[in-house]
């Protein structure tokens, strides 16, 4: 079919099971046209019929391999414009006569690339590009009809065949660390695939608010809101659809939450007419344990491992409601649960509730996509009003609703709170090889700097997948640039690092290899509450919570030398999608001297913190938060 008599201005995303693939659908919406995520085998007589225009997402899987997704190979030849990312490039190489092979060199991360600029797919756009690659399997021969369009060194990174409009590039212009993703996808959309472009946020409310109304009927709908935009708006959302009469709104301390947080959430919901009811579920929590592959956890407060933690905090939160839902004297069965879930929410734990192919790996199991969530919600007991939407949309539909701004442009905060950031160990983490990565990372010190693993591990993702490995720091001179550099370089080569700080102090010298046994106990909590106020009171008073997206404050367990003590992560995140991300530069994006009055600060106030430490490492290789 020619493109023109199409009438359809919907775009299929096929996903291969990819990380980013929810991405793609952010981008595409962002750029006004309504996209759809769809498993890779969907037939290519229903694209046809109801779509516009294709992209292929990327997957872990090799185009060759056995688990490689099924498909229908006829979407190459129906005339349809496409896309192929990463996996999906590999694919269409493939399908078209070219070949795909798995090289020695595995390119992961920020590169930059060469493009030919007369191709549709790179109108007006300069012939070098920063990009972001991800991938083990390289194009090395493109099929008849193809040219060439990009190479990264000797690597093919994109295709063309522009009779057919067949694309492909092998790497990702949907996240932020593409500089020019957006305006490659809309060279797609609307040079090539002629999308008109008149998808807006107010299609999308309404059809929200219809979505509500027709699953909650006349039952009682219950938000549970953590103070965070996303279930502040989910309330919102809800009680345009229902009516204040039918909302019940709860929030639940934790005993995670931050200084005078269930406070403030309480204050600002109330001052927006809606009644907020606080449950004070501190001990509850700590005393929590619940069961994994039917055995059971250790409590709460006694637990180490990141998913443990997460799983109980999760578990919990559904218990302390189910009691709030007693409590409220209404039939259980007449009230349903609203949560303030995104898509990246769900991407990242590879929720089975999607509709897509569900084949990603799982990086972390959020709190509000616990397995006990996924059964409530195939009962169809949990409503999720925002779970087609990404991070910025919510923002503009809160501002259309109302809110006020503060709230709107409050940092997110993840449900578990500060329990996931406080990293917990019982004994140092040190494998067989941890001096000879240590002798490694000499290589990188430049003659000044002295580079040391630290004896814990945190959460990362890479490629496709999740990590949970060393954390190295950097002490010396703080020449910023130079760090930031040397962070880059050492997770490419020392696999086994995913994260690297820049310790503020004297220079560290010999290996680092105790730590203080650290559990959720009241006073590291404390210690982490207190340290997490002083930096977000030096942001607001800096005007720094808009520009700087995200700012986890973080206590792990390396005393450096002083028994008892804990350290102090400061982790700075400018992203658009909390996919990916990088960390702010000091003297670039956050005054020298802000940052060190933090680190003094910290220092002074808090009692027993040995080191402050600044996070240096994007996403990814790190992950946002630690764990
Ligand atoms: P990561 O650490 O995966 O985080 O880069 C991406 C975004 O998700 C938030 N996050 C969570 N939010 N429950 C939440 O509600 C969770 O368990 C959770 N874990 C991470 C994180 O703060 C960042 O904004």
């Amino acid at each position: 079919m020619n493109s023109d008599q199409n009438t359809s201005q919907k775009l299929a995303i096929l996903d291969a099971g990819a990380q980013y693939g929810k991405l793609i659908d952010r981008s595409i919406r962002e750029l006004g046209v309504e996209s759809e995520l769809l498993p890779m085998s969907t037939p290519a007589a229903e694209l046809q019929k109801s779509y516009r225009a294709i992209i292929i997402s990327g997957g872990p899987e090799s185009v060759y391999g056995e688990n490689a997704p099924q498909f229908d190979p006829q979407i190459f030849q129906i005339g349809l414009p496409l896309l192929g990312i990463c996996y999906g490039m590999q694919l269409l190489a493939y399908e078209t006569g070219g070949h795909v092979e798995k090289l020695p060199q595995r390119e992961d991360g920020p590169a930059q690339i060469s493009i030919v600029t007369s191709s549709p797919l790179f109108a007006e756009l300069e012939p070098q590009q920063d990009v972001l690659l991800t991938h083990g399997d390289s194009v090395t021969q493109v099929g008849q009809g193809f040219s060439v369009i990009a190479k990264s060194g000797e690597l093919i990174a994109g295709i063309e065949d522009p009779q057919k409009k067949l694309f492909g590039v092998q790497f990702h212009p949907e996240v932020d660390l593409t500089i020019n993703g957006q305006k490659i996808l809309s060279n797609f959309l609307f040079n090539i695939a002629g999308f008109s472009g008149s998808f807006t946020i107010e299609d999308r409310e309404e059809k929200a608010i219809r979505e509500i109304k027709a699953q909650v009927g006349s039952k009682k709908a219950l938000v549970l809101v953590s103070g965070g935009v996303d279930s502040t708006v989910a309330a919102a959302l809800v009680t345009k659809a229902l009516g204040q009469e039918n909302v019940f709104a709860i929030h639940i301390d934790t005993g995670f939450m931050r200084k005078d947080e269930s406070k403030t959430v309480k204050l600002a919901l109330e001052k927006n007419g809606l009644p907020l009811r606080v449950i004070d579920a501190q001990d509850e929590f700590a005393y929590a344990t619940t069961h994994i592959k039917n055995e059971e956890t250790p409590k709460l407060n006694e637990a180490t491992e990141p998913e443990q933690k997460r799983k109980i905090i999760g578990d919990t939160y559904i218990k302390v409601t189910e009691k709030a839902v007693q409590s409220l004297k209404v039939n259980a069965d007449a009230i349903l649960l609203v949560q303030g879930t995104l898509r990246p929410d769900l991407i990242e734990s590879a929720s089975n509730s999607l509709k897509s192919s569900h084949k990603a790996d799982t990086i972390k199991t959020h709190h509000n996509d616990t397995e006990l969530v996924r059964k409530l919600r195939e009962e169809g007991k949990v409503v999720e009003p925002l779970r087609d939407y990404h991070k910025y949309e919510v923002r503009q539909l809160g501002e259309k609703l109302g809110l006020p701004s503060e709230l709107i442009w409050r940092q997110p905060f993840p449900g578990p709170g500060l329990a996931i950031r406080i990293l917990c160990a019982n004994e140092p983490y040190m494998t067989s090889d941890f001096k000879e990565i240590n002798h490694q990372l000499k290589a990188f010190e430049r003659g000044k700097y002295s580079i040391t693993l630290l004896p814990v591990r945190t959460v990362g993702v890479q490629g496709d997948g999740r990590t949970y490995s060393y954390l190295a720091g950097i002490s010396g001179p703080a020449n910023w640039t130079e760090l930031m550099e040397i962070a880059k370089e050492i997770p490419k080569t020392v696999h086994s690092v995913n994260r690297i700080v820049y310790i503020f102090g004297e220079k560290i010298s010999g290996p680092i290899t105790e730590i203080t046994q650290t559990t959720l106990t009241p006073d590291v909590i404390e210690q982490l509450r207190e340290a997490d106020a002083i930096v977000n009171e030096i942001l607001l008073k800096n005007n720094l919570v808009k520009s700087l997206s995200q700012v986890p404050v973080i206590s792990f367990p390396v005393h450096f030398g002083i028994p008892g003590n804990h350290s102090i992560g400061i982790r700075t995140i400018i992203t658009r999608d909390f996919m990916t991300g990088i960390p702010a530069t000091p003297g670039v994006h956050i005054p020298v001297p802000v940052l060190e009055e933090m680190v003094q600060r910290i220092l002074k106030e808090v009692p027993k913190i040995s080191r402050v430490v600044y996070d240096l490492t994007s996403k990814p290789p790190g992950t946002t938060e630690w764990e």
